[in-house]
Protein backbone atom coordinates (compact mmCIF):
# COMPACT_ATOMS: atom_id res chain seq x y z
CA UNK A 1 0.00 0.00 0.00
CA UNK A 2 1.92 3.20 -1.15
CA UNK A 3 0.12 6.55 0.52
CA UNK A 4 -0.51 4.02 3.43
CA UNK A 5 -0.83 7.02 5.66
CA UNK A 6 -3.08 9.06 3.68
CA UNK A 7 -7.25 9.31 4.51
CA UNK A 8 -7.56 6.73 2.02
CA UNK A 9 -4.55 4.81 2.23
CA UNK A 10 -4.53 4.01 6.48
CA UNK A 11 -7.83 3.14 6.50
CA UNK A 12 -7.79 0.63 3.89
CA UNK A 13 -4.46 -0.67 5.24
CA UNK A 14 -6.26 -1.96 8.18
CA UNK A 15 -8.96 -3.40 6.62
CA UNK A 16 -6.78 -5.42 4.49
CA UNK A 17 -5.11 -6.28 7.31
CA UNK A 18 -7.99 -7.57 9.18
CA UNK A 19 -9.06 -9.42 5.94
CA UNK A 20 -5.40 -11.27 4.96
CA UNK A 21 -3.40 -11.06 8.14
CA UNK A 22 -1.35 -8.39 9.56
CA UNK A 23 2.08 -9.46 8.43
CA UNK A 24 0.79 -10.16 4.86
CA UNK A 25 -0.08 -6.40 4.52
CA UNK A 26 3.03 -3.83 3.89
CA UNK A 27 2.49 -0.25 4.60
CA UNK A 28 4.40 2.24 2.52
CA UNK A 29 4.49 5.89 3.86
CA UNK A 30 6.81 8.78 2.62
CA UNK A 31 7.13 11.98 4.73
CA UNK A 32 4.57 11.62 7.21
CA UNK A 33 5.31 9.40 10.11
CA UNK A 34 2.48 6.47 10.78
CA UNK A 35 0.18 6.49 12.82
CA UNK A 36 0.86 4.40 16.15
CA UNK A 37 -2.35 1.77 14.64
CA UNK A 38 -0.87 1.29 11.43
CA UNK A 39 3.03 1.35 13.05
CA UNK A 40 2.26 -1.48 15.37
CA UNK A 41 0.11 -3.85 13.22
CA UNK A 42 2.05 -4.51 10.84
CA UNK A 43 5.32 -3.90 8.47
CA UNK A 44 5.77 -0.77 7.08
CA UNK A 45 8.44 0.58 4.93
CA UNK A 46 9.25 4.40 3.70
CA UNK A 47 9.36 4.54 0.37
CA UNK A 48 9.51 7.42 -2.47
CA UNK A 49 7.10 6.28 -5.11
CA UNK A 50 9.03 8.65 -7.52
CA UNK A 51 12.41 6.54 -7.07
CA UNK A 52 12.62 3.15 -8.57
CA UNK A 53 14.37 1.71 -6.27
CA UNK A 54 12.41 2.13 -3.40
CA UNK A 55 9.18 0.37 -4.98
CA UNK A 56 11.57 -2.49 -6.63
CA UNK A 57 13.08 -3.06 -2.98
CA UNK A 58 9.67 -3.50 -1.27
CA UNK A 59 8.08 -5.50 -3.72
CA UNK A 60 11.55 -7.87 -3.91
CA UNK A 61 11.90 -8.40 0.10
CA UNK A 62 8.11 -8.73 0.66
CA UNK A 63 7.39 -10.87 -2.75
CA UNK A 64 4.40 -8.65 -3.01
CA UNK A 65 1.39 -9.83 -5.25
CA UNK A 66 -0.97 -6.89 -4.86
CA UNK A 67 0.05 -3.45 -5.34
CA UNK A 68 -2.35 -0.06 -4.04
CA UNK A 69 -1.23 2.56 -4.99
CA UNK A 70 -2.78 5.08 -3.60
CA UNK A 71 0.55 7.65 -3.29
CA UNK A 72 -0.75 11.21 -4.70
CA UNK A 73 -0.79 15.19 -4.91
CA UNK A 74 -4.34 16.02 -4.73
CA UNK A 75 -6.26 18.58 -6.57
CA UNK A 76 -5.29 22.18 -4.63
CA UNK A 77 -1.78 21.03 -3.70
CA UNK A 78 -1.47 20.16 -7.12
CA UNK A 79 -2.32 23.61 -8.07
CA UNK A 80 0.24 25.28 -5.81
CA UNK A 81 3.30 22.74 -6.85
CA UNK A 82 2.17 21.44 -10.52
CA UNK A 83 5.28 20.00 -11.25
CA UNK A 84 5.03 17.91 -7.80
CA UNK A 85 1.85 16.78 -8.47
CA UNK A 86 3.26 15.38 -12.26
CA UNK A 87 6.23 13.98 -11.04
CA UNK A 88 4.30 12.20 -7.62
CA UNK A 89 1.07 11.27 -9.99
CA UNK A 90 2.27 9.90 -13.07
CA UNK A 91 6.21 9.29 -12.59
CA UNK A 92 5.24 6.94 -9.39
CA UNK A 93 2.52 5.35 -11.32
CA UNK A 94 4.94 4.45 -13.85
CA UNK A 95 7.45 3.75 -11.54
CA UNK A 96 4.75 1.16 -9.75
CA UNK A 97 3.27 0.14 -13.10
CA UNK A 98 6.96 -1.08 -14.98
CA UNK A 99 8.28 -2.74 -11.58
CA UNK A 100 5.12 -4.73 -11.25
CA UNK A 101 5.28 -5.95 -14.80
CA UNK A 102 8.59 -6.84 -14.35
CA UNK A 103 7.91 -8.71 -11.01
CA UNK A 104 4.97 -10.22 -12.14
CA UNK A 105 2.44 -8.65 -9.53
CA UNK A 106 -0.78 -9.90 -10.16
CA UNK A 107 -2.98 -6.94 -9.74
CA UNK A 108 -2.56 -3.47 -9.19
CA UNK A 109 -5.06 -0.91 -7.95
CA UNK A 110 -4.86 2.56 -9.31
CA UNK A 111 -7.45 5.32 -8.00
CA UNK A 112 -8.65 7.48 -10.54
CA UNK A 113 -10.79 10.48 -9.27
CA UNK A 114 -14.16 12.73 -10.38
CA UNK A 115 -10.92 15.63 -11.63
CA UNK A 116 -10.75 13.19 -14.28
CA UNK A 117 -13.85 16.05 -15.42
CA UNK A 118 -13.91 19.17 -16.50
CA UNK A 119 -16.37 22.14 -17.18
CA UNK A 120 -17.28 20.23 -20.58
CA UNK A 121 -18.38 17.22 -19.12
CA UNK A 122 -22.35 16.94 -17.87
CA UNK A 123 -22.49 18.27 -15.09
CA UNK A 124 -25.72 16.96 -13.20
CA UNK A 125 -24.65 13.02 -14.02
CA UNK A 126 -21.35 12.27 -15.56
CA UNK A 127 -21.27 9.69 -17.45
CA UNK A 128 -18.96 6.67 -17.91
CA UNK A 129 -17.74 7.45 -21.17
CA UNK A 130 -17.59 11.04 -21.57
CA UNK A 131 -15.46 14.11 -22.43
CA UNK A 132 -12.34 14.41 -20.01
CA UNK A 133 -10.39 17.48 -20.73
CA UNK A 134 -9.79 17.99 -16.74
CA UNK A 135 -8.70 22.02 -15.84
CA UNK A 136 -6.34 20.96 -12.97
CA UNK A 137 -2.84 19.21 -13.15
CA UNK A 138 -4.48 16.46 -10.79
CA UNK A 139 -7.10 16.05 -13.08
CA UNK A 140 -4.57 16.21 -16.12
CA UNK A 141 -2.51 13.02 -14.03
CA UNK A 142 -5.46 11.38 -13.32
CA UNK A 143 -6.58 10.92 -17.12
CA UNK A 144 -3.49 9.91 -18.06
CA UNK A 145 -3.23 7.57 -15.13
CA UNK A 146 -6.43 6.39 -16.54
CA UNK A 147 -5.30 5.63 -19.64
CA UNK A 148 -1.71 4.04 -18.39
CA UNK A 149 -3.86 1.52 -16.34
CA UNK A 150 -6.02 0.60 -19.68
CA UNK A 151 -2.63 0.51 -21.45
CA UNK A 152 -0.96 -2.36 -19.05
CA UNK A 153 -3.64 -4.19 -19.21
CA UNK A 154 -3.86 -4.47 -23.41
CA UNK A 155 -0.61 -4.46 -23.61
CA UNK A 156 0.81 -6.21 -20.72
CA UNK A 157 -2.13 -8.36 -19.38
CA UNK A 158 -1.38 -6.83 -16.16
CA UNK A 159 -4.73 -6.81 -13.93
CA UNK A 160 -5.02 -3.10 -13.19
CA UNK A 161 -8.50 -1.71 -11.46
CA UNK A 162 -9.40 1.74 -10.68
CA UNK A 163 -11.99 3.73 -9.23
CA UNK A 164 -13.08 7.77 -9.99
CA UNK A 165 -12.83 8.49 -6.24
CA UNK A 166 -15.42 11.64 -5.07
CA UNK A 167 -14.92 13.31 -2.25
CA UNK A 168 -13.99 11.31 0.69
CA UNK A 169 -15.28 11.98 4.13
CA UNK A 170 -13.91 10.29 7.31
CA UNK A 171 -13.35 10.26 10.88
CA UNK A 172 -10.10 9.07 11.28
CA UNK A 173 -6.89 10.21 9.08
CA UNK A 174 -8.19 13.51 7.88
CA UNK A 175 -7.42 14.92 4.08
CA UNK A 176 -4.68 16.63 2.90
CA UNK A 177 -4.55 19.25 0.02
CA UNK A 178 -8.08 18.12 -2.00
CA UNK A 179 -10.90 20.13 -3.00
CA UNK A 180 -12.97 18.42 -1.34
CA UNK A 181 -11.54 18.32 2.43
CA UNK A 182 -13.89 20.85 3.56
CA UNK A 183 -16.50 18.43 3.77
CA UNK A 184 -14.36 16.61 6.44
CA UNK A 185 -12.65 20.14 7.86
CA UNK A 186 -16.67 21.40 8.62
CA UNK A 187 -17.21 18.64 10.58
CA UNK A 188 -14.21 18.67 12.98
CA UNK A 189 -14.58 22.38 13.36
CA UNK A 190 -18.57 22.19 14.36
CA UNK A 191 -17.19 19.99 17.07
CA UNK A 192 -14.74 21.55 18.62
CA UNK A 193 -15.51 25.48 17.78
CA UNK A 194 -19.09 25.78 16.59
CA UNK A 195 -18.24 27.24 13.58
CA UNK A 196 -16.44 27.02 10.40
CA UNK A 197 -15.47 29.15 7.87
CA UNK A 198 -16.12 27.09 4.07
CA UNK A 199 -13.45 27.97 1.00
CA UNK A 200 -16.13 27.00 -1.46
CA UNK A 201 -19.61 29.06 -1.89
CA UNK A 202 -22.86 27.38 -0.44
CA UNK A 203 -23.93 25.98 -3.32
CA UNK A 204 -21.16 24.00 -4.77
CA UNK A 205 -22.59 20.60 -5.29
CA UNK A 206 -20.07 17.91 -5.38
CA UNK A 207 -20.54 14.39 -5.27
CA UNK A 208 -19.23 12.48 -1.81
CA UNK A 209 -18.48 9.47 -0.44
CA UNK A 210 -18.28 7.80 3.24
CA UNK A 211 -15.20 5.95 4.01
CA UNK A 212 -17.09 3.01 4.61
CA UNK A 213 -18.21 2.66 1.09
CA UNK A 214 -14.98 3.64 -0.35
CA UNK A 215 -13.42 0.51 1.11
CA UNK A 216 -15.86 -1.78 0.24
CA UNK A 217 -16.07 -0.57 -2.98
CA UNK A 218 -12.15 -0.61 -3.27
CA UNK A 219 -11.96 -4.38 -1.81
CA UNK A 220 -15.18 -5.62 -4.16
CA UNK A 221 -13.54 -4.09 -7.41
CA UNK A 222 -10.39 -5.65 -6.49
CA UNK A 223 -12.20 -9.08 -5.86
CA UNK A 224 -14.54 -8.78 -9.09
CA UNK A 225 -14.77 -11.89 -11.40
CA UNK A 226 -12.06 -10.36 -13.94
CA UNK A 227 -13.87 -11.69 -16.92
CA UNK A 228 -17.27 -9.73 -16.37
CA UNK A 229 -15.25 -6.34 -16.33
CA UNK A 230 -15.37 -4.36 -19.14
CA UNK A 231 -13.75 -1.34 -17.95
CA UNK A 232 -11.01 -1.56 -15.53
CA UNK A 233 -8.92 1.90 -14.42
CA UNK A 234 -11.57 4.33 -14.44
CA UNK A 235 -14.71 3.47 -12.60
CA UNK A 236 -17.40 5.90 -11.59
CA UNK A 237 -18.73 5.31 -8.33
CA UNK A 238 -21.60 7.21 -6.99
CA UNK A 239 -22.66 7.76 -3.07
CA UNK A 240 -23.75 10.80 -2.46
CA UNK A 241 -24.42 14.15 -3.78
CA UNK A 242 -24.80 17.43 -1.85
CA UNK A 243 -23.96 21.25 -1.61
CA UNK A 244 -21.76 22.63 1.15
CA UNK A 245 -25.33 24.43 2.65
CA UNK A 246 -27.04 21.69 2.88
CA UNK A 247 -24.13 19.93 4.73
CA UNK A 248 -24.23 22.52 6.89
CA UNK A 249 -27.85 22.16 7.83
CA UNK A 250 -27.68 18.32 8.61
CA UNK A 251 -25.04 19.24 10.64
CA UNK A 252 -27.27 21.86 13.10
CA UNK A 253 -29.53 19.07 13.30
CA UNK A 254 -27.07 17.61 15.59
CA UNK A 255 -24.90 20.78 16.75
CA UNK A 256 -28.50 23.36 16.22
CA UNK A 257 -25.76 26.81 16.70
CA UNK A 258 -23.85 25.38 14.23
CA UNK A 259 -22.27 28.48 12.17
CA UNK A 260 -21.15 28.19 8.50
CA UNK A 261 -19.43 30.91 6.92
CA UNK A 262 -18.46 31.39 3.27
CA UNK A 263 -15.15 32.53 1.68
CA UNK A 264 -14.49 30.99 -1.34
CA UNK A 265 -10.92 31.15 -2.46
CA UNK A 266 -9.10 29.63 -5.38
CA UNK A 267 -10.38 25.96 -4.73
CA UNK A 268 -13.77 27.15 -6.07
CA UNK A 269 -12.87 27.59 -9.41
CA UNK A 270 -11.66 24.07 -9.32
CA UNK A 271 -14.85 22.51 -7.57
CA UNK A 272 -16.74 24.40 -10.11
CA UNK A 273 -15.20 22.34 -13.22
CA UNK A 274 -15.98 19.47 -11.69
CA UNK A 275 -19.74 17.09 -11.91
CA UNK A 276 -22.15 17.58 -9.00
CA UNK A 277 -22.83 13.77 -9.92
CA UNK A 278 -21.87 10.57 -11.44
CA UNK A 279 -23.58 8.14 -13.44
CA UNK A 280 -22.35 4.98 -12.09
CA UNK A 281 -24.27 2.28 -13.88
CA UNK A 282 -21.20 0.54 -15.23
CA UNK A 283 -19.96 0.10 -12.09
CA UNK A 284 -23.02 -1.94 -10.48
CA UNK A 285 -23.48 -3.73 -13.59
CA UNK A 286 -20.09 -4.95 -13.93
CA UNK A 287 -19.42 -5.79 -10.26
CA UNK A 288 -22.12 -4.91 -8.01
CA UNK A 289 -21.44 -1.61 -6.69
CA UNK A 290 -23.92 -0.26 -3.90
CA UNK A 291 -23.20 1.99 -1.37
CA UNK A 292 -24.98 2.65 1.92
CA UNK A 293 -24.29 5.77 3.50
CA UNK A 294 -26.63 9.04 2.39
CA UNK A 295 -26.23 12.56 3.81
CA UNK A 296 -28.17 11.84 7.33
CA UNK A 297 -26.51 8.41 8.05
CA UNK A 298 -22.95 9.67 7.01
CA UNK A 299 -23.32 12.60 9.31
CA UNK A 300 -24.56 11.00 12.05
CA UNK A 301 -21.82 8.33 12.06
CA UNK A 302 -19.28 11.28 11.47
CA UNK A 303 -20.90 13.37 14.77
CA UNK A 304 -20.66 10.15 16.70
CA UNK A 305 -17.26 8.97 15.71
CA UNK A 306 -15.76 12.44 16.38
CA UNK A 307 -17.73 13.55 19.28
CA UNK A 308 -16.14 10.75 21.05
CA UNK A 309 -12.76 11.94 20.42
CA UNK A 310 -12.55 15.74 19.78
CA UNK A 311 -14.17 18.72 22.92
CA UNK A 312 -15.56 21.81 22.45
CA UNK A 313 -12.91 24.83 23.01
CA UNK A 314 -14.76 27.63 22.22
CA UNK A 315 -16.52 29.89 24.99
CA UNK A 316 -19.95 28.60 24.07
CA UNK A 317 -19.00 24.89 25.00
N1 LIG B 1 -10.67 14.61 -3.06
C1 LIG B 1 -9.95 14.93 -4.26
C2 LIG B 1 -9.58 16.34 -4.29
O1 LIG B 1 -10.34 17.14 -3.79
C3 LIG B 1 -10.78 14.59 -5.47
O2 LIG B 1 -10.43 13.32 -5.90
O3 LIG B 1 -8.57 16.69 -4.83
Amino acid sequence: MTGAVGQIGSELTLALRERFGNENVVAAGHRTAPQPALRDSGPFETVDVTVREDVDRVLETYAIDTVYHLAAILSARGEENPGLAWRVNIDGLVNVLEASRERNVNQVCIPSSIAVFGPETPSDCAPQETILLPTTMYGVTKVAGELLGEYYVRRYGLDVRGLRYPGIISSETPPGGGTTDYAVDIFYQAIQTGRYTCFVGPETRLPMMYMPDCIKATIDLMEADRAQLVHHSNFNVGSMCFSAAELAEEIRKHIPDFVCEYEPDFRQAIADSWPCNVDDRAAREEWGWEPHYDLASMTADMIEQLSARLTRTDAAA
